[in-house]
């Protein structure tokens, strides 16, 4: 039974193969056409798919799409009447999706007749629910799915048993947390698609100055989650339009705040505007504003369900400030997050979902790991290095075994150097979680500065994120919850924020990943090689590219190492060490604690 969940038409487009029960394989189109956010039809990932299930699409059983032109259609044409460029969308996405076996068929290079797959529908928010908690390790759960907006509902809740999700609410358009956060991320003068981690971040600078009113624009509602002052608003009178042109370019969203919200906040931030106080007191009120829904959401699910599960999904599960306070203020005690919480994250949904709820098909798969994209051969690898234009002249390249690589890696990440590693299969979802990933020495304070200034070229209050085996969190952290998937902050121990100030964000928290042995062998033994060098366990992890989507071949790798100042690149079995690797940074020990006071 070889299913195919596709996300299509709409930004983060994915797509995941699922073979009698089990996830095969998943990746975002962005990894492999490297268009950031890629919207429109992903017919790389589902090559890549198919070539990973060894099945050609004419074997395929089942097609299934997260989204509904059905779902809530009264609602659809009420707002369609009022809104003529709004109905014109829809018939648009509509008409896009009735192509979807005519557009594959093309796009694969076979004649449309050949796809005998049934093509199956799955509700949005249903499909985001599925993505995580049908993977997830819990027979019963409430699950919570809450993102900008999808099939014209922002946010659903359920409580799952078994093979079964029974919805028990939803908020539909105009409401939505998603649209919430956008909003007043452009507000704040960043208006690329994508763009709200970078106000996450922000907030950690400020203080809830303007929570009063934050708490009219955004407010907790008792019988229906929450409820958004409109008039702050425009997307509920001018449609919330994202744009794309084509499976080749990134999304674009319109303004969503209104000129009310500038009137009652003062002007907006022009993006080229230096941030102040101001704006750190904005995004830490707009942050926990946020929080306050959330945890009365979070109540009210635990009190209707009675679980202390809880699987989350959609855009806001990306929030991973709010989702570190989930164990000190509900009674839930174990999370799951997928790793692609977004709208990526729909193609494993919508496969799933239709596995369980449609087809009946018992549960046979967790994911405990994120390593679903492709992988590379060591021939590969070695035709990459080979073919690679590199001044060989300041490099050394050598190859060996995985234990004495695994040293030398630990070594040079102790003496300061900056690590490109690049092992095994390409992360699902947006973090790099130790195979496509730059890595540093998490103890010395200025290596955020130092990887912004030679390789990430990135806003110099955004966070890195540290690694950590998982059995040294408790050690470093006042929470020890799994956080595999980099989709938890949680405050590191006060006695251990000068051990690792590079990851520590301004608020004291980090947003970790705890490594598993089982999860990922190989970068598991390099964060023990570095604490046995150290005596911390930890290394700051970052996505391994400058400002595309994260490498995905080895020959994108080699070539973010060619033109960026990193020391070293571990590719597979090989290292390829910069013989004028910078001195800057290679203090003894004694002066690295004295750094981070
Ligand atoms: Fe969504």
């Amino acid at each position: 039974m070889i299913i195919l969940g596709i996300n299509a038409y709409h930004a983060n487009a994915s797509a995941a193969i699922v073979v009698d029960g089990r996830l095969i394989a998943a990746v975002e189109e962005e990894r492999l056409n490297r268009v950031k956010y890629a919207a429109g039809l992903p017919a790389q990932a589902i090559q890549f798919c198919l070539d990973r299930a060894g099945a050609k699409i004419s074997e395929v059983d089942h097609i299934a799409v997260p989204r509904d032109p059905m779902a809530r259609l009264g609602t659809k044409l009420r707002f369609a009447m009022r809104m003529p460029r709004f109905a014109l969308e829809r018939l648009r996405v509509m008409k896009r999706f009735a192509g979807v076996q005519q557009d594959l068929a093309s796009a694969l290079g076979v004649a449309p007749q050949e796809i005998r797959a049934q093509i199956h529908r799955v509700e949005h928010h249903m499909a985001h629910m599925a993505s995580a908690f049908f993977v997830s390790p819990f027979d019963r759960a409430a699950v919570l799915s809450a993102d900008g907006l999808g099939d014209f509902a922002s946010a659903m809740w359920a409580l799952g048993e078994g093979l079964r999700m029974r919805v028990l609410g939803e908020v539909t358009f105009p409401h939505s947390l998603g649209m919430y956060y956008t909003a007043l991320t452009q507000y704040l003068g960043f208006w690329k698609f994508g763009d709200e981690y970078k106000v996450m971040g922000l907030a950690a600078y400020g203080q809830p100055e303007f929570l009063e009113e934050f708490r009219r624009i955004v407010r907790s509602h008792k019988s229906n989650a929450f409820r958004l002052g409109l008039k702050y608003f425009t997307h509920q009178s001018q449609g919330a339009e994202m744009t794309w042109r084509d499976a080749t370019s990134t999304p674009v969203l319109g303004r969503l705040f209104s000129p009310y919200l500038e009137k009652r906040l003062g002007p907006a931030r022009r993006a080229e505007e230096p941030l102040t106080q101001r704006h750190h007191n904005l995004a830490a009120s707009m942050q926990v504003a946020l929080e306050e829904v959330l945890v009365a959401q979070w109540n009210r699910l635990a009190a209707t369900t009675g679980e202390r599960n809880l699987c989350l999904a959609g855009g806001v599960a990306f929030n991973c400030l709010a989702n570190g306070k989930i164990f000190a203020n509900s009674p839930f005690e174990r999370v799951y997050v997928q790793p692609a919480a977004g709208d990526a994250g729909l193609s494993v949904g919508a496969a799933f979902a239709l596995n369980h709820q449609v087809l009946g098909r018992p549960r046979e798969f967790a994911m405990e790991h994120a390593y679903w994209g492709p992988d590379f051969s060591a021939e590969a690898v070695r035709r990459a290095v080979d073919g690679a234009n590199l001044d060989s002249s300041d490099l050394q390249i050598s190859s060996m075994d995985a234990d004495p690589l695994v040293q030398r890696a630990a070594r040079h990440i102790a003496d300061g150097k900056i690590v490109g590693w690049f092992q095994g299969a390409v992360e699902w979802g947006p973090r790099a979680l130790g195979n496509r990933s730059i890595l540093a020495d998490p103890r010395r304070a200025e290596m955020k500065e130092i990887l912004n200034r030679r390789i990430k070229h990135r806003e110099i209050f955004r966070p890195f994120a540290p690694s950590i085996t998982e059995e040294a969190v408790r050690e470093y952290f006042e929470q020890s919850h799994p956080s595999p998937f980099m989709t938890f902050a949680f405050p590191v121990r006060a006695e251990k924020r000068a051990v690792i100030p590079a990851p520590t964000h301004v608020d004291g928290t980090a947003r970790l990943q705890t490594v598993s042995r089982a999860a990922n062998p190989l970068y598991w033994q390099l964060l023990r090689a570095v604490g046995e060098l150290t005596g911390v366990p930890v290394v700051l992890n970052t996505s391994f590219n400058d400002n595309e989507p994260i490498v995905c071949r080895p020959e994108e790798a080699l070539e973010c190492f060619r033109r960026t100042r990193m020391d070293v690149l571990v590719l597979g079995n090989f290292i390829l060490e910069r013989k004028s690797a910078a001195i800057e940074r290679e203090a003894p020990a004694g002066e690295i604690a004295r750094g981070a006071d």
